[in-house]
């Protein structure tokens, strides 16, 4: 039996999956005790497409930070994320029953299950439903309406939903592992958790740049007002310098060589790189020596980059935000690395941007060797520069932490986790701010 104090979180991601293992202190928030990092090789655009790979990867970041940390879990809040994933506004409306018209728990969560009266494809499940703002009598733009008199209580709600066939995919990958599933949560939600201020959430958009995906949450008043997930991330900006190294600088990149060219000389816009730079290079398969602008490198990088935020753009106009612009955005994840990130996103999409990096977990990163992703030498190491890779697996135990009390320690099958687990509206109001 697991210590009831101790909670992890496993981002199980395209390009690596990642444990944290927290302990609950007296003051209900999470210290982390242990990391553990797998590369993943089980999964494509945020969907696991083979169990066996996923599981393996899942069991050796498991054992990784069950050792650092000195325990043994026995289950996890997991992420969740991939272009399966979609996400609607819904509205409900119900009278208000308790005695003086005073508002209940159980109308808010009477007029929550209203919002969810809409139709999801039987292959679809609810993943979360979270408000987004309450209306008595007419009176919008409520965030707490416990309490308040009025006859008429209104809520709007954002319903993320994903296949059922993915997320009994990932529950099933966590079961062989011998874990329990805590929690199914959307990722951009987690990292949010890990790397949003409460101003962020104010006005703000969340974009996790991963390997297979850049998902995005965009928030307003406090809560998520839109969330989305792009199936194009780092790795694509990868593939592309492998693809324009054999090309034009006709040297075999394979892509373990193309990630180090990335993170070693890499830039988000060639106008950020020093005219006549350039790159020297041995290619192993013939022995010679290659030269190549890191102008031009940059500029194979920047027409993926634009494209990603151009995306991101789009789905900022597609969330209707009242046709504002939100305040500012945070880019987290590996793929926020890349040098040169914030300075292009805030110059193309004209607002402020910094990159999102979790607190509280340099001193635990200190102790850790080796690379993150395990591809050699020089490539991604431990170290508190990195740390916007651990948005999300830092942002599950947050959410874990949260939930902690809430979450019940009993032995789930996957019929009863599917229909219990994802409908989060018996904990509503903590998932909101
Ligand atoms: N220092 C760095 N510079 C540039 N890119 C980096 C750096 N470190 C990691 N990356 C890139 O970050 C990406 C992986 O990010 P991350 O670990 O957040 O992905 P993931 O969570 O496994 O994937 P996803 O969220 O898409 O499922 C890869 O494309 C990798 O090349
Ligand atoms: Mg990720």
């Amino acid at each position: 039996m697991a210590r009831r104090n101790i909670i992890a979180g496993i981002d199980v991601g395209t390009t690596k999956v990642c444990t944290i293992i927290a302990e609950i202190n007296e003051n209900k928030s999470a210290d982390i005790i242990g990391i553990g990092t797998s590369p993943s090789t089980g999964l494509k655009k945020g969907m696991v497409v083979d169990i066996d790979d996923t599981v393996s990867s899942i069991q050796k970041a498991v054992t990784k930070a069950e050792r650092m940390a000195g325990v043994e879990i026995e289950s996890a809040f997991v992420g969740i994320a991939g272009s399966h994933i979609s996400s609607t506004n819904s509205h409900g409306v119900v009278a208000v029953t308790g005695e003086n018209k005073e508002i209940t728990r159980h109308d808010i969560e009477r007029v929550i299950e209203a919002t969810k009266i809409i139709s999801i494809p039987p292959e679809r499940e609810i993943i979360h439903v979270l408000p987004r703002e309450f209306i008595v009598d007419g009176c919008k733009d409520i965030k707490y309406p416990l309490g308040m008199s009025g006859v008429r209580l209104e809520a709007e709600t954002h319903i993320i939903t994903g296949s059922a066939t993915s997320i009994q995919n990932l529950i099933k990958s966590i079961h062989k592992v011998g874990l329990d599933v805590a929690g199914i949560v959307l990722q951009p939600l987690a990292a949010s958790k890990a790397v949003l201020t409460e101003s962020d959430k104010d006005s703000g958009v969340l974009v996790d740049m991963g390997g297979g995906t850049t998902d995005i949450a965009i928030f307003k008043g406090g809560s998520v007002w839109y969330t989305s997930s792009l199936p194009v991330g780092g790795d694509h900006v990868t593939k592309d310098i492998a693809e324009w190294m054999r090309r034009n600088v006709i040297m075999t990149t394979s892509i373990a060589d193309a990630e180090r060219i990335k993170v070693q000389y890499g830039c988000a816009s060639s106008e950020f790189v020093d005219e006549g730079d350039e790159i020297e290079l041995v290619d192993s398969c013939s022995n010679q020596t290659r030269i190549f602008s890191r102008e031009l490198l940059c500029e194979i990088i920047q027409f993926r980059v634009d494209e990603i935020f151009s995306l991101v753009h789009q789905e900022i106009i597609k969330a209707g935000y009242n046709g504002l612009t939100p305040s500012v955005m945070v880019v987290t994840g590996g793929g926020s690395l890349l040098k040169g990130i914030p300075e292009f996103a805030s110059r193309k999409l004209r607002m402020p941007v910094r990159v999102g990096v979790p607190d509280n977990i340099n001193s635990i990163l200190e102790y850790l060797d080796g690379s993150i992703y395990d591809i050699g030498e020089g490539y991604t190491q431990f170290s508190e520069d990195n740390g916007a890779i651990f948005s999300t697996g830092v942002g599950l135990v947050h959410y874990g932490s949260e939930n902690y009390e809430e979450y019940s320690e009993q032995d789930m099958n996957e019929e009863l986790l599917i229909k219990n687990l994802f409908d989060t509206v018996g904990k509503w109001f903590k998932n909101i701010f």
